[in-house]
């Protein structure tokens, strides 16, 4: 048989949902995962994993309807080392074409004093048990030696070649505190391959976490030594300090085939797409200066750069904006654009909608080009996302007016709430402020404010603003979302979305707690 590592193929596995979603405060709706799920299949993510089945009931139904619409990646579902969480996890991906389990169990000696209170001996024949079962169900099994980096080789090499003996496809080998530096665990991926005897039966994957911001080049590394499958997320989205960033994977690996010729199967034009929808989703900003996604990432300030850049882009610039799908800020419509032109704009921008959503955003879109000068690529990506948070809402703004500046700040507000209007006015320590006790008045609740965060979509004093208001009530947190031209509108309808994200919530872990 030959090695895996003579392939050249690496398999992009995306954790986004699952690792990215573990972040504190990145908590996403059955909807929003569905809506990242169908990008990451198009973008052509190989494995998608869409979360941790046992977790929770709200787990299992985002597996299990990602399971249902993803037709080519595999989709995968985590579950811990026992026959409950193996049979809860494969029940959830069963409706996939192509569907993985995957299990895990720790593995270093810390690990298992502390964390297990399991001797080795049990661990390792846990192993075995755990894969053979997730192989009794489905042939495509990935397993998992936690906390990998930091586990005893001999006993490492013995877990790996259990677990590829029990039948496992697939074996990660997580740097789960992010402790490793890139020689080291390219170092660590070496020596398995040098002595685990039946390696070449088993795709060797990594895993690697941010904490010492070395998560994408320990994973290059291990790509450099034989490992064939990355384990990364969005944005490097994930626990701590976040996960390896498939962004900068992919675009290392496609800017520097010279001294890394692997190929994967993502449509690096995806890029900035992606990023952007996670980013809204889950509230969590990309920095300016962040590789690849970030503002910055393609700017060109200073005088010798631009000059530089004129002359011959190669001066400055190692990949091109477009690479990553980003776009010079188009000029797009304007208010004497029809519906046609406005049609082809949402298909190029990469939107699929039904007849009744392009009507509805083409009508907001007249009211935008009625507002602003000019419309840009970015203020219709925000109009149509803002068009698919708001549907289906149990409460809706109506109307809104602020009083701001050198006199005491209030509101007055209308909102629809079940079918019904209710108006009130308010007063507070700013018009923020003044605006969510009025609408903490029409709808009384004790969801605590995480987070307020107001965004421009674009450049200019008309730019339209994009709020994110994170609440938590019960431990649980949810993002809402809001756009317009009117930062307090935009504000209000934040608010808003992220109460009818919490009754949902509220719906499902209580079904009689419907009201306020
Ligand atoms: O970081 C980690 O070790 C994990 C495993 C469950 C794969 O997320
Ligand atoms: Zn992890």
């Amino acid at each position: 048989m030959t090695s895996s590592r003579e392939n050249n193929r690496i398999i992009v596995f995306d954790t986004t949902l699952r690792d990215g979603e573990q972040s504190p405060g990145a908590s996403m709706n059955l909807e929003e995962k569905l809506r990242i799920a169908e990008l990451l299949e198009e973008m052509g993510v190989d494995v998608i994993e869409a979360g941790f089945p046992i977790a929770s009931e709200g787990d299992f139904e985002a597996v299990h309807e990602v399971a249902k619409i993803v037709k080519e990646s595999v989709v995968c579902g985590l579950s811990r080392a026992t026959k409950g969480d193996i049979e809860r996890c494969f029940e959830a991906i069963k409706p996939a074409p192509r569907r993985r389990i995957h299990t895990f169990l720790s593995t270093s000696p810390l690990h298992m004093k502390y964390k297990l209170q399991m001797d080795p001996e049990d661990v390792l024949q846990k192993v075995i048990e755990s894969v053979t079962f997730a192989r009794s169900l489905t042939d495509d099994v990935e397993w998992s030696a936690e906390d990998g980096s930091r586990t005893e080789h001999d006993f490492l090499c013995r877990c790996v070649e259990g677990a590829i003996n029990a039948g496992a496809a697939t074996i990660n080998i997580p740097d789960t505190v992010g402790y490793a530096v890139p020689g080291e665990f390219a170092g660590l991926i070496e020596m398995l391959f040098n002595r685990v005897p039946n390696i070449d039966k088993a795709i060797i994957s990594v895993h690697c976490h941010n904490d010492l911001g070395l998560a994408v080049a320990n994973s290059l590394a291990a790509v450099g030594a034989g490992a064939r499958q990355v384990e990364c997320t969005i944005n490097g989205l994930g626990e701590r300090a976040g996960n390896a960033a498939m962004e900068e994977i992919i675009m290392a690996l496609r800017t520097r085939q010279d001294v890394m010729p692997f190929e994967t199967s993502i449509k690096s034009e995806y890029i900035t797409r992606a990023s952007r929808l996670v980013s809204t989703i889950t509230g969590f900003t990309v920095q300016p200066n962040k590789a690849i996604v970030g503002a910055n990432a393609f700017a060109h300030e200073s005088g010798i750069h631009q000059d530089g850049v004129l002359k011959h882009a190669g001066t400055y610039e190692i990949m091109t904006p477009e690479s990553v799908g980003l776009h010079k800020s188009n000029l797009v419509l304007g208010k004497h654009s029809g519906r046609h032109a406005f049609r082809e704009k949402i298909k190029e921008l990469g939107y699929h909608l039904g007849d009744n959503a392009i009507e509805d955003a083409f009508k907001r879109f007249k009211d935008l080009a009625d507002k602003k000068k000019e419309v840009f690529d970015e203020d219709i990506e925000a109009l149509v996302d803002d068009e698919v948070v708001r549907s289906n809402n149990r409460i809706a703004l109506k109307s809104l007016e602020i009083v701001c500046g050198t006199r005491e700040p209030s509101a007055k507000m209308a909102l629809v709430i079940d079918g019904e209007e209710k108006s009130c006015e308010a007063i507070g320590d700013g018009p923020v402020d003044a605006a969510f006790h009025a609408i903490r008045k029409l709808f009384p609740n004790e969801a605590k404010l995480q987070l307020y965060q107001v965004h421009a979509v674009t450049g200019g004093t008309d730019a339209q603003a994009e709020v994110t208001v994170r609440l938590e009530e019960d431990g649980k947190t949810v993002n809402g979302q809001g756009a317009d031209t009117d930062t307090m509108v935009a504000s209000v309808k934040a608010y808003v979305n992220a109460l009818n994200k919490l009754l949902v919530k509220r719906e499902k872990s209580a079904p009689e707690a419907l009201s306020a």
